[in-house]
């Protein structure tokens, strides 16, 4: 599953990016942070970004990798990683657009963002940026696009320059930015665009935690759907239900809209998967965590359908937020 948060400068993707990131234990894919890397060494070596001639020249010999750290994708220049801290520098703020309507630039790393997902590797790609849900992943499974009003994004700005330990006025701020996003709109290749079918989500007068539970409630909601192994099991269902004549009581109690809890017996094992069988409305499964330790094929089995690990032993604190969430995402848990 590919995720991806677009939007313009200080939209706040990148914080939310991250949060999702380390809550779903899924790689983040940074974007902006290549194009600011390759700005940073030119930078660093004296090269004028304006000048397109001796940008490419100092460009096209580049070694350039990709390398995951941490659940983070990182681009790795002449064998070098760069400090995080050095590529938010005001001098690379002020220059990466110019760098990153480059066609060269963005050729090379076309390609070494989409190496970052392999289904191999889980399946599983967060990635926030510019053009994600237009050019680089305009397959991914979940589109966002992150807007802000313009007063909002120049004091946002202004918070990250002065973490940086620089000071600088709203105003000042605000010019750097209406700056940088006319050159990403208006550039010719990639330019800042609401993907198709993207979700757009306006972050100006809300928190960062309200729109992260409201991203969270979104790619819940996705990833429960979008679950084949579930779908197929439960049309097999006509199968047992024929020949050993099952027979459904009660079943007009399951809510066809909204989230709810079942209960269920478990006097056998085939008790949960009957009530995948009876209900219409998928299901997710809160299981006892000893069971995703045995045989990895099991394990693989009740992950795929919909089934997530409880400590019995200790407070779970982790699960019990995810079930409280899935019931406001509208899902049936049992
Ligand atoms: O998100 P950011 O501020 O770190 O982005 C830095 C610059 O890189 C910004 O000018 C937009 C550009 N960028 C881009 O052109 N395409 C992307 N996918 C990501 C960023």
């Amino acid at each position: 599953m590919i995720i991806t948060l677009d939007g313009g400068a200080a939209s706040g993707k990148t914080t939310l990016a991250r949060e999702l990131s380390r809550h779903f234990e899924i790689p983040l894919l940074e974007s902006g942070q290549l194009y600011r890397a390759i700005t940073f060494r030119a930078l660093q070596e004296g090269i004028s970004v304006e000048n397109s001639q001796a940008l490419e020249k100092f460009v096209t010999p580049l070694s350039l990798e990709m390398q995951e750290d941490q659940l983070e994708w990182r681009l790795v220049i002449n064998g070098k990683l760069d400090n995080p801290q050095n590529l938010r520098e005001v001098e690379v703020s002020e220059k990466v657009s110019i760098v990153a309507k480059a066609p060269f630039v963005r050729k090379r790393l076309l390609s070494l963002q989409r190496s970052c997902y392999s289904k191999k590797r889980g399946g599983y790609l967060i990635g926030d940026g510019m053009d994600l849900g237009t050019v680089v992943f305009p397959a991914a499974d979940i589109k966002i696009f992150l807007k802000v009003s313009e007063t909002i994004r120049a004091k946002r700005r202004q918070e990250d320059f002065k973490a940086l330990g620089m000071s600088m006025t709203t105003e000042q701020v605000g010019i750097i930015e209406a700056e940088r996003d006319r050159i990403d709109q208006e550039r010719k290749i990639s330019p800042l665009q609401v993907p198709s079918g993207a979700i757009v989500i306006d972050t100006s007068g809300k928190t960062v935690l309200e729109t992260f539970l409201e991203l969270i409630r979104l790619i819940n909601i996705k990833k429960h759907e979008s679950n084949p192994v579930y779908r197929i099991i439960r049309s097999l269902a006509a199968v047992p239900k024929f020949h050993l004549n099952l027979r459904q009581e009660g079943i007009e109690n399951i809510p066809q809209t909204g989230g709810f809890l079942l209960a269920s017996n478990h006097l056998s094992h085939l008790d949960p998967v009957m009530l995948a069988f009876a209900s219409s409305r998928t299901l997710s499964y809160i299981a006892r965590n000893s069971l995703f330790q045995g045989s990895p094929l099991f394990a693989w089995l009740i992950s795929a359908l919909n089934a997530y690990p409880i400590n019995r032993e200790n407070p779970d604190r982790k699960t019990l937020t995810q079930i409280i969430q899935f019931l406001l995402s509208g899902h049936g848990v049992v």
